[in-house]
Order: C-alpha cells, then structure tokens, then sequence
C-alpha cells in the first residue's frame, strides 16, 4: 500500500532531540508522573498500591468502564458503551478511516490539517479532494467551497478542530452548516478534536453532539499533556462503534492496564489538569503576542487558546533551510510550513515550559536580524 511520508513527523523524528529551546511542539508543556499522581494530593501512594495489586493481563479490551464513562462526561449525548479506547487520536482516526473508507470512496478533507486525515484516506484508495483553510479568513474554510465539492457520493469529510498547525477553533454555527451538507448526502463527518480551547471551553461544539454521523476521535495527548500514556478513544453513535469494534480485534486488542489506569486517574483529575494547562496556555499566549507585535519580520492569526500556532516569516529564505540553520545555530526549534504544505510560515508550539519558550523567542529574534 502507497502512502506518504508524515511531513511533521519526519521532520521531528530527525530533529527534535537535538533541539535545546524546543518550540515546535503541539503539547501543552507535559505533566510529569509526579505531578499527575499528586493531582489527588497523595503522591500516587493508592495509585501504586492499586497498581501493585493488579495483574498485568490485557485488562479491559475496550477501556475500563471508568475510562469509558469519564470520557463520556466530555459529550452532551455519548452513551459509554459508545466510547472505544484507541493508541492515541493517531489510533482512533486510523480505525475509523481503516474501517469505514474504500477504494473509489469519496472523501473532502480540511487541507491542510493533520496529515493522517487526508493521506490515510488516499493511501486506502479513496479520491480526496482538499477543502483549503485561509489564511485572510483566519485560517477558516469557506463553506461555499464545501458546497461546490460535495458530491451525492461522498463518504466522508475530515476536519481538525482546532486545526493543527493554526490553532483556528471552527465555531458551533460553522460546524452546523458542514453538517447539513454532509446530511444532504448521507457523509459522515469525522473530526479530530485533539485540541480544546483552553479559555471559554463552551465555544467548543463536538461533532457527536452535533451529529448522529459524526466521529469525535481524542486523546489525552495535547489538552490533556500527558502524550506519554497514548490514550485516545472514538466517540460515536452505536452502529459505527459496532462497525469499529470488528476492526479494532485486528489492529490494537487494547491500550493496556497501566495506561486505561492513568487516563481514568487524569480525567476524575480533569478540573485541575484543565486549569493549569489554562494557566500555561494564556501566559505564552501573551508571550507570544507580544513577540511578534515587536517582529517586523512576523505575524500571526493567533491560536484560540489552544496549544499551536503558526507564524508566517517575511524572509528571502526557503522555510526548510531557514529552520535546519536555526536549529544548528541557535538551538531552537520550530516545524517549517512546507511540512504542512504552506512555506513561508513555521508551526511554533508556543505552549512548552515559560523558559524554553521566551529564550526561544529571543534567539530566533538574534536570528531574524541577519536580514
Ligand atoms: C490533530 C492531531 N491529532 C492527533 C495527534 C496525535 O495524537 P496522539 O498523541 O493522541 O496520537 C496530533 C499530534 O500532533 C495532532 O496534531
């Protein structure tokens, strides 16, 4: 099977551990173990002795009834048995475009976004046809250009809300036109919901509860910061987690008792893990703001208090050689545009550590003056 390479990915995977003011993440800062087990304030001391008591068999193939039922408190209309735990969101998209998409399936994707929503689809055989995000439109798409690509045979449309790399929140109301044109021909319509704003939680709409076709696939990786555990799940109606379950057996049997633990301890925690994250998340924001108010070379259509960003450099470099001369000369990283297919800006994942991220910024300012 034909697929491409992940641009993002191969880029991190050469370059990130050589990085020393990493900048390029889409994680708010992670949580360490000590801080998620000190979230009851008891130093994880029942959680290892739970823990010790267990047998490391598979445990619960699906995820723990807990798991299931704290992750449907994030939906107005989930039922639990309707939750499926996944390796992360990066497992969930893939069991649902590997149980659902065909070869001559029609598929529109949000373009560019998360690469596993368009490139998955394809390498399946599936004809993708890309609903751009605008850059003078905030990052949004235009709902006629939906309008003119739907067709009555399309399977399924993609989206990334918030979208990775723009941190652009696509609102309740918008998200409502998409589906009606996705009803007016039976398409579902999946979305990676990786990414909640941090601040006003209540703009954020889910496709499930939206939609009884739509797809909400999550994790714990990015909103969350705790990538490390790789859980994530699919929420859906009952026919589709029936449909996802007879694929699943093959692909994962289960995310593990280790993992499915820490996950449940995280989201009874969530208040607290939200609310710090929120801390870190609108303190770099201004961080960031303020950098690029004083950069003539930079601008931005700043993130909606979720954890990326993507910056546009007015620079007579290509973006690649831009990004491998910072890294090899100042330490700093960032993720080039042309990763996502938009040279001329760079993702700065601007929700790291306070440190990191202000002598990041500083170094690429030095950097930005040879111009
Ligand atoms: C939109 C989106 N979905 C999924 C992932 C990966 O999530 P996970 O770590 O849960 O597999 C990423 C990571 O960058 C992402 O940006």
């Amino acid at each position: 099977m034909e697929i491409a390479g992940f641009g993002v990915e191969e880029w991190l995977n050469v370059w990130e551990k050589s990085a020393t003011y990493d900048i390029a993440q889409s994680t708010v800062s992670s949580m360490t173990m000590h801080e998620v087990l000190n979230l009851d304030g008891e130093n994880g001391q029942s959680f290892y002795q739970m823990l010790d008591e267990q047998k490391m068999n598979y445990g619960w193939i699906e995820g723990s009834p807990e798991f299931k039922e704290e992750v449907a408190k994030l939906y107005d209309h989930v039922a639990p048995e309707n939750i499926l735990q996944t390796n992360g969101a990066t497992g969930a998209n893939h069991l649902a475009l590997y149980s659902l998409i065909e070869p001559g399936d029609h598929v529109i994707s949000e373009y560019p976004s998360y690469q596993q929503l368009y490139d998955i689809p394809k390498s399946l055989g599936a004809e993708v046809d890309f609903w751009h995000i605008k850059e003078d439109a905030d990052w949004y798409p235009d709902i006629d250009e939906l309008k003119a690509l739907i067709r009555p045979d399309t399977k399924m449309i993609c989206l990334n809300n918030a979208n990775n790399p723009t941190g652009t929140l696509l609102s309740r109301e918008f998200l409502e036109q998409v589906v009606e044109i996705a009803k007016s021909v039976g398409a579902y319509v999946l979305v990676d919901e990786v990414y909640l704003p941090l601040d006003h939680p209540e703009n954020f709409a889910s496709i499930i509860d939206l939609y009884d076709k739509g797809i909400a696939t999550n994790s714990l990786s990015k909103t969350y910061s705790i990538p490390g555990i790789r859980v994530g799940w699919t929420a859906t109606n009952t026919e589709l987690a029936d449909i996802f379950r007879k694929y699943r057996d093959y692909t994962m049997i289960c995310a593990g008792i280790f993992n499915d633990l820490m996950a449940v301890h995280v989201l009874r925690h969530k208040d607290q893990v939200l609310a710090r994250n929120k801390k870190i998340v609108l303190n770099n924001l201004q961080i960031l703001k303020d950098w690029v108010d004083s950069e003539p070379r930079v601008s931005v259509v700043l993130p909606q208090a979720v954890s990326t960003s993507f910056v546009k450099f007015d620079i007579p470099e290509d973006t690649e050689a831009f990004c491998v001369r910072l890294l090899q000369e100042e330490g700093v990283l960032l993720v080039p545009g042309n990763r996502f297919d938009m040279p001329g800006h760079a993702r700065l994942g601007y929700c790291t550590d306070e440190a990191t991220l202000r002598e990041g910024l500083k170094r690429l300012s030095k950097f930005l003056k040879q111009y």
